[in-house]
């Protein structure tokens, strides 16, 4: 939520900005801006997205080797030429980006108010500024890292900053507390940015900054303190990121990309994890934890969004196989009630991003309560992936799509992994059942690709159904979580509501819904549940409901009862939801496009949600 970038060196530091920008945009597209640092501090912000304020900034004025630059997520303050970043101090000797929200700002700023500063903007971001500033102020020496360190020592909140100081034209100063930040190292050069994507492209050496870190960036040198002054070892990471992984190559958006690359990124997932005779489960990152998994006496999984509906599904999966109890919660509800959680607990975090500010804090109170803490997790270097015990990366490549798509089918897969491995040490499953779906899970990328040959077809039913306003989405068991899922990439992407049930809890309030106008997609393909789903959809249609059904490949049975049927190939139950999911991910996709919806940065949306 909310890029940052920042270059100091020799380069033209405009256009590295602007690349970056582009890159970061996924993280918040409503307004966008620079500040450079040559005569004097240069501004330039412009609501809309990073091309409109590259099409506004004349380049002849808009020289300097040392810059910020923003592209937002508005927190506070609507999106506007004077809400965006960076704010300038009062006396313009400031410049600041900020990722974050400053909790405690409405009181900073009636203090300031009081020492004759004004304000132009409604954000918490100038009233940063403006503290640092009056700070500086205060004293001949002060440089600029101290005043940003006395400034944040005031502030309550979370931030990602980097600041610029007009009177110290040779440094950058960044800080993170609950917002991630990275320093790229090149020759005589530095690069910040929210995560590495904009980095990769200029070095593989980087920085992670720790929260309540500050770095002090000059072109010959980079030195690293906490915000309470104190020394911290600098940590240098080797970025393992391919540049073509970051374009969207032939497809028109990253989410549909995003969606044909789950063959290939399931695959990743379990590649090396999974041996041949399909006798083994190999998770290196979990093998000193697997005892502590076994003697759990219940395992409490946690997510938000997309990875709460992966966790759904482990759900199933730990109980059915693990014979382990499963608590599955929304981490913003975790964080502030009172769990009862102990040292025999094992918490099991889910996160893409790694850096989801209430799975953050989620983890930080299981952490505090003596809980073995475990994460899942699919960006590299996270913050997450940093202070979990141990864990599991998911191997997907970076997800640029809002709508998270194979960074989903990938937790599953690392879910499914997971609970079959703990199953066959606890002797819970029987060998040749294990073997069975082991051997299941290795033959998901080919069906997957079966699927993707329907999307001409998915893009026909979505023409049919585009103008609805309301969908129902109905499965059962393992397919409950994919309707869930489904609902929710067809309401983020295309702004139409949808609702996802479990297909038993229709007759208790959402058949109410069921007209000739609303399309019902009933996830029933043929498993247990296969004779009550097809009874649900009978009530559907009884009741004139349109239904799309997706049905194992070959069922004449729903053929002739659903209005439009989508063909997935057999397979077993537990792993279904890794290919049920993906024409409802389809689905979503075509609707949007006929919408006219841009499917990559929905409206009020961003990825990575940082803040709370
Ligand atoms: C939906 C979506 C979000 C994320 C949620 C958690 O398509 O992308 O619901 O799943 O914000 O994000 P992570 O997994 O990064 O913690």
């Amino acid at each position: 939520m909310c890029g940052i970038v920042g270059y100091i060196g020799g380069k033209e530091a405009f256009p590295i900005l602007i690349n970056g920008l582009k890159r970061l945009e996924y993280r918040g597209y409503d307004s966008a801006g620079v500040a450079l640092l040559n005569g004097s501090l240069g501004n330039f912000k412009r609501k809309g997205k990073v091309a409109e304020l590259e099409d506004f900034v004349n380049s002849e004025n808009c020289s300097g080797t040392v810059g910020i630059g923003h592209t937002r997520w508005a927190t506070h303050g609507e999106p506007s030429d004077k809400n965006a970043h960076p704010h300038n101090s009062m006396g313009d000797l400031f410049s600041v980006v900020h990722n974050g929200i400053i909790e405690n700002y409405a009181r900073l700023k009636d203090d300031l108010v009081k020492h004759g500063y004004s304000f132009k903007s409604e954000t918490d971001t100038e009233v940063l500024a403006n503290l640092i500033e009056y700070f500086y102020l205060q004293s001949e020496e002060m440089t600029s890292e101290a005043a940003v360190q006395l400034a944040l020592s005031k502030v309550v909140g979370a931030y990602g900053i980097a600041v610029l100081c007009s009177r110290e034209k040779e440094k950058i100063v960044v800080a993170r507390k609950g917002s991630p930040l990275v320093v790229g190292l090149g020759d005589g050069e530095y690069f910040i940015a929210s995560d590495a994507s904009p980095i990769a492209e200029y070095t593989s050496q980087v920085v992670y900054l720790n929260d309540e870190d500050i770095a002090i960036i000059q072109r010959d040198g980079f030195t690293l303190k906490n915000v309470q002054n104190n020394p911290v070892s600098l940590k240098i990471s080797n970025l393992d990121l391919e540049i073509g992984a970051l374009d969207k190559g032939e497809f028109e958006y990253f989410m549909l990309k995003e969606i044909y690359e789950q063959p290939l990124t399931i695959e990743e997932t379990f590649r090396g994890r999974l041996r041949e005779d399909y006798s083994e489960i190999v998770l290196g990152g979990l093998l000193n934890v697997f005892p502590k998994l076994e003697e759990a006496e219940r395992i409490i999984i946690i997510g938000c969004g997309t990875s709460w509906h992966a966790a759904l599904i482990a759900e199933y999966l730990f109980e059915e196989y693990a014979r382990v109890p499963v608590e599955v919660e929304y981490a913003s509800e975790f964080r502030y009630r009172k769990p009862i959680i102990n040292s025999r607990d094992v918490v099991i975090l889910i996160s893409q991003s790694g850096e989801t500010a209430d799975t953050m804090a989620a983890l930080h109170l299981a952490k505090s309560k003596g809980a073995t803490v475990l994460g899942i997790c699919n960006v590299v270097g996270s913050s997450l992936a940093r202070e979990t015990d141990a864990g599991v990366y998911t191997h997907a490549g970076v997800e640029i799509g809002v709508a998270s798509t194979k960074a989903f089918t990938a937790q599953v897969t690392v879910l499914t992994m997971i609970a079959l491995k703990l199953a066959k040490r606890k002797g819970s499953i029987d060998i040749q059942e294990y073997k069975k779906l082991v051997n299941e899970l290795s033959e998901i990328p080919e069906k997957g690709r079966i699927i993707l040959e329907s999307d001409q077809k998915i893009q026909k039913i979505a023409e049919k159904y585009h103008e609805a306003v309301n969908a129902l989405y109905l499965g059962r068991g393992y397919l409950f979580p994919v309707a869930l899922e489904g609902a929710l990439k067809l309401k983020e992407i295309s702004y139409v509501h949808a609702e996802g049930y479990a297909a038993g809890e229709m007759k208790h309030g959402p058949i109410a819904l069921v007209d000739d106008n609303l399309p019902v997609v009933v996830v029933a393909p043929e498993d247990a549940y296969y004779e009550k789903v097809v009874s649900n959809i009978q009530e559907v249609k009884a009741r004139k409901g349109n239904v799309i059904a997706i049905v194992t490949e070959g069922d004449s049975g729903l053929k002739e009862l659903a209005n439009d049927v989508i063909e997935i190939p057999k397979s077993h139950p537990a792993v279904a939801p890794l290919l049920a999911v993906i024409p409802l991910q389809l689905l979503a996709y075509h609707i949007a496009l006929l919408k006219g919806c841009n499917v990559d940065q929905p409206r009020n949306l961003a990825k990575s949600v940082t803040v709370e």
